[in-house]
């Protein structure tokens, strides 16, 4: 049987990433799902159907135009998945503990303490239950960052580079996710990773480039007092991208089960 609700093949960031989420998801129809950061319902949806009318799926968002966006799409379709606002670092402790929690682009927002926010979320597992999350390990565009370190060191751009360094720093590592599971007492854990190639070309298809200019180009920009001078840099960066292509994202998947016997 076709699903009806497949994981888009239009989308190309949310839906690679949400392959690999699926890939490591262990789903049973029944199961009770905590989907967070589900913004447009990938793969909320998808698992919705997966987990029939005798599961449920809550989906949470911390912005209610993406909730009120997701509903809109869902109709009366599926009425055992629930979208809801709600920030996932600080989840109502009313609610109940699922089989399965799972966060498709989540965990490099789980600012300022990973570590803790977590600990937090797997509170809400099941004993024996699984979570799964995914998200652009370090490592994503590593090329790309390479790049502007060199121009900001060659241009003098001490406080900018800096700044690029703290940034880079700062980004979730599939070792530590790792660590983490680990640490947090989970079993079977899986952390992996796999390339996406994402293509541009130069200038403006660089610089617009829908999938690089909100998520990451801007954090190069915030590296500058001076938004003038960040424009002028990246024009002259956008110019010569044969310098950092091809360019790779990291796939990261996390994955481990909450033991049966605590
Ligand atoms: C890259 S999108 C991923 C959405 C969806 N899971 C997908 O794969 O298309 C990340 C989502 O995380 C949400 N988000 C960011 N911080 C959040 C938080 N603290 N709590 C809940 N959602 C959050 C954003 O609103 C956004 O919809």
């Amino acid at each position: 049987m076709t699903p009806s609700w497949p994981l888009p093949e239009t989308d190309p960031w949310s839906t690679p990433f949400a392959k690999i989420l699926m890939h490591h998801l262990k789903l049973q129809p029944g199961d009770t799902v905590l989907d967070i950061a589900a913004g447009g319902g990938i793969p909320a949806f998808h698992m919705a159907e997966q987990v029939g009318d005798q599961g449920s799926v809550l989906a949470v968002d911390i912005h209610q135009g993406q909730v009120l966006r997701s509903r809109s799409i869902q109709g009366k379709h599926m009425p055992w998945l629930q979208f809801e606002v709600g920030d996932m670092r600080f989840l109502p402790l009313t609610l109940p503990q699922f089989d399965r929690i799972t966060g498709n682009l989540s965990f490099m927002f789980f600012r300022p303490n990973r570590f803790e926010a977590l600990t937090s979320l797997i509170k809400f597992l099941k004993p024996g239950g699984q979570i799964v999350l995914t998200f652009p390990s370090l490592g994503t565009f590593d090329s790309l960052w390479n790049c502007v370190d060199e121009e900001m060191k060659r241009g003098n751009y001490t406080r900018e580079r800096k700044a690029l360094a703290e940034y880079i720093e700062e980004r979730p590592s599939a070792t530590q996710a790792n660590q983490w599971l680990k640490e947090l007492g989970l079993e079977q854990v899986e952390v992996t990773e796999w390339p996406l190639e994402i293509h541009t070309g130069p200038g403006l298809n660089f610089l617009e480039h829908p999938l690089l200019r909100g998520g990451f180009l801007d954090d190069i920009y915030e590296c500058f007092e001076d938004q003038d001078l960040a424009s002028e840099f990246m024009c002259e960066l956008s110019q010569d991208i044969e310098r950092f292509t091809p360019l790779f994202a990291q796939r990261c998947a996390m994955s481990g089960f909450l033991p049966v016997q605590k």
